[in-house]
């Protein structure tokens, strides 16, 4: 039988596993998996509590251990990602920490991670990590060799990279650098968040965690702040270890909300993608742009990469620098734009410019902002599900004020 297309997994996938309902003898499932607001669930017979406890058993006891509304939204992203299993974490930055520490990161272990992360990623490695004596190198992993080099060198725990990068919008060769973690015994944790599901499955090309910040395209509607490593069975179990006492956990208000907006990731995603391409063929016809990033541009550095590791579509955030460019003429560029929305956060149903200098990449210092590439003349855009035309006019009019 043909695999399940990803638009009938994001619908179905997680709902209806709660076979039995609360009030006995009744005999329906609820179509859509109810928001259980419980921290605790009782047992008829105190042994399966027991069981619960000595981890025979995945059923809810205790909030932090786990939650059906959250076990629904983990088998959905699993479904998805083609993992065997997920958890779910109360925002990406946990999900990211959580992977960490299930790759055995801690004190006198070695990192080795793409230059170009998220910025708070970054301040992750750079700052917690390193200040808890952990040994960080920041590698440039569009250069195998040079990865490949500090792989041999350090022999890390755990490499982390984005499938396409943040604010940049480089891509990952994953299976090389799978293949390359793996000959030293290091796992690949990929942040496949500007990627999602429709486009990338992180762990068929040789990941060992693929996270996400499900704040974004997983939610899809800027209303929950989430995040989740899918992942194998084993390392799931390992993750969760970590969670029980640290409770890093999703609500399952948000969790409910996330699922909900999974039902919809891969046609707004089509969408997305389709209105990022126009924008940024647009953009880069424009005087006043110097230059634009997007994978799906014939001059993109990994254009033929991501055309085969992305099966022909190239995400939906796209990243430009406006010529001669500092603080002032982008701030007066986002302050003129009128439907686009200067928010801090991406992959909503609405479009959305962000300054990197200001929010995502402050923690960074300005000279290493400017050696990875980040201008003070950079924004970077989150394309929405409206109608193109729109949106141009919109980047139009603004560009003209600047
Ligand atoms: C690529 C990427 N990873 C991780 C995160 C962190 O996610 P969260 O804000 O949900 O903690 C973000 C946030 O913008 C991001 O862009």
């Amino acid at each position: 039988m043909a695999e399940t297309s990803i638009y009938t997994l994001a619908v179905h996938a997680g709902e209806r596993l709660l076979k039995t309902d609360p009030r006995e003898g009744e005999p329906y499932t609820p179509v859509v998996t109810p928001i259980h607001h419980s921290v605790g669930f009782t047992y008829a017979d105190t042994e399966d509590l027991d069981a619960v406890f000595a981890g025979e058993s995945e059923t809810p006891v205790y909030a932090r251990y786990g939650n059906p509304t959250v076990y629904a939204l983990e088998a959905a992203v699993a479904a998805l990602e083609g993992a065997e299993a997920a958890l779910a974490y109360g925002s990406g930055m946990a999900a990211i920490h959580g992977a960490l520490l299930a790759a055995g990161v801690k004190t006198g272990t070695s990192v080795a991670a793409a230059h170009d992360v998220y910025g708070a990623t970054y301040a992750v490695l750079d700052r917690l990590l390193r200040g808890n004596g952990v040994d960080v190198r920041f590698v440039d992993v569009t250069d195998l060799a040079s990865v490949r080099a500090a792989l041999a060198e350090t022999q890390p725990v755990a490499l982390v990279v984005e499938t396409i990068s943040n604010p940049l919008l480089k891509v990952a060769d994953l299976p090389r650098l799978a293949e390359a973690a793996h000959a030293h015994g290091t796992a690949l944790i990929v942040d496949n968040t500007f990627a999602t599901p429709a486009l990338c499955r992180p762990l068929a090309l040789g990941a060992d965690f693929s996270v996400h910040s499900a704040t974004k395209y997983l939610g899809g509607h800027g209303d929950a702040l989430g995040g989740v490593v899918a992942t194998s069975s084993i390392r799931r179990w390992q993750l969760n270890e970590f969670n029980k006492l640290l409770g890093a956990n999703l609500g399952p208000q948000e969790a409910w909300l996330i699922h909900r907006g999974i039902k919809t990731l891969p046609l707004r995603f089509q969408r997305q993608c389709a209105n990022a391409a126009q924008l940024a063929a647009w953009l880069a016809t424009q005087p006043a742009v110097a230059r634009v990033n997007y994978p799906g541009l014939p001059g993109h550095p990994q254009h033929d990469l991501a055309a085969g590791l992305l099966g022909g579509r190239y995400g939906a955030m796209v990243s430009f620098e406006l010529r001669d460019a500092g603080r002032a003429e982008v701030f007066r560029f986002m302050d003129a734009l009128r439907l686009i929305q200067p928010a801090t956060t991406l992959g909503d149903v609405y479009t959305l410019v962000l300054y990197p200098a200001m929010s995502s990449h402050r923690a960074l210092s300005p000279a290493m902002r400017r050696r990875i590439g980040i201008g003070d003349g950079l924004v970077r855009l989150s394309a929405g599900i409206e109608d193109a035309t729109d949106l141009i006019a919109d980047l139009e009019q603004a560009l003209a004020a600047i």
